[in-house]
């Protein structure tokens, strides 16, 4: 018998792969809605940038503006990645819809109580989980579970300790991370193991549709980027990961484990600091920290998923 889709709220900063993400969601999941926060670029362009993604795909899904800066610092940004739209260099169509609401939070809270077994994947900053848990720490009772793109057991991205998204909003996913209920953490430990190359590129481009062809333009200008920032040939997709870790959870592996904040290293601020000693209580072990993953596998799915939708 076929399995019904998993109902999904996808919390982003679209940002190239979270523009991906999107894609892969609507292929994959029934994507209830997409909630906007601040963080590869402002809520202005993150939020505009989610609107022209679901119009290019043709989504019947709702776009709901959030947080425009992180809980208690200032925003920063990732432009050197993502360029100065969020978008790389793609030049969007005139943008024809329009937010649904104002309040992302107040959307997600009545997501959880309206949706059964709603999945909520933040790819973004978690200002905006973090403030709905704060409204009602009884959210994480009404999801089946809550899939972060974010930290890593090992490293960091944008310091040499901390990935963007926790780094962005280090107090919001304190909150989160102490709150959040069923927690997996599909972090850098797993992303950069997936890398898109120019060969995806072309796979993208053969379908011509819509779609398929803003996905390529993105993958490509990713390609670009992490070639001269980290001098590799392909470029992780981060957030499809994390909607594919709820798809397709069969082809990441991982364990449950103690994970905090850093919220005031020096060095450190914004690490993900998981405890791989291995003598801890269960009732410690608050995130799901996926480790490995079928990278072939995951490739092949989003390439799957940019090329179907419309
Ligand atoms: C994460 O940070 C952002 O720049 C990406 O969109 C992704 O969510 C990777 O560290
Ligand atoms: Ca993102």
């Amino acid at each position: 018998m076929p399995v019904a889709p998993v109902p999904m709220l996808v919390d982003c900063d679209p940002g190239l792969d979270d523009a991906i993400a999107l894609l892969t969601a609507a292929h994959f999941a029934d994507l209830v809605g997409i909630t906007t926060v601040d963080g590869n670029v402002g809520i202005d362009h993150t939020t505009r940038n989610a609107l022209a993604v679901a119009q290019i795909a043709g989504l019947d899904v709702a776009v709901h503006r959030g947080a425009s800066r992180p809980l208690t610092d200032q925003s920063r940004g990732a432009r050197h990645v993502h360029g100065a739209t969020g978008l790389g260099s793609v030049e969007l169509p005139a943008i024809t819809r329009s937010v649904e609401s104002e309040d992302a939070v107040g959307f997600i809270l009545e997501s959880s109580h309206r949706v059964n077994g709603l999945h909520l994947v933040a790819v973004g900053p978690l200002t905006n989980v973090a403030e709905a848990l704060q409204q009602d720490a009884s959210l994480p009772e009404r999801l089946s579970g809550l899939t972060i793109m974010g930290g890593a057991a090992n490293g960091g991205n944008v310091t040499a300790a901390a990935e963007f998204n926790i780094w962005a909003d280090p107090e919001a996913a304190d909150i989160v991370f102490r709150l959040g209920g069923d927690i997996t953490m599909v972090g850098l430990d797993v992303t950069q193991q997936v890398l898109l190359g120019p060969a995806q590129v072309d796979q993208m481009r053969t379908a011509r549709k819509p779609a398929a062809d803003l996905a390529a333009e993105l993958l490509d200008y990713a390609i670009d980027r992490s070639s001269e920032l980290r001098g590799w040939t392909g470029a992780p997709i981060h957030d499809a990961c994390a909607v594919l870790a709820v798809t397709h959870p069969q082809l990441f592996h991982g364990k449950r484990q103690p994970v905090s904040i850093e919220l005031t290293g020096t060095h450190t601020r914004g690490m993900t600091v998981v405890d791989d000693r291995g003598s801890y209580a269960d009732s410690d072990a608050n995130v799901r920290v996926l480790r490995t993953a079928d990278a072939d596998a995951l490739i092949e799915l989003i390439v799957e998923a940019a090329t179907a939708v419309q």
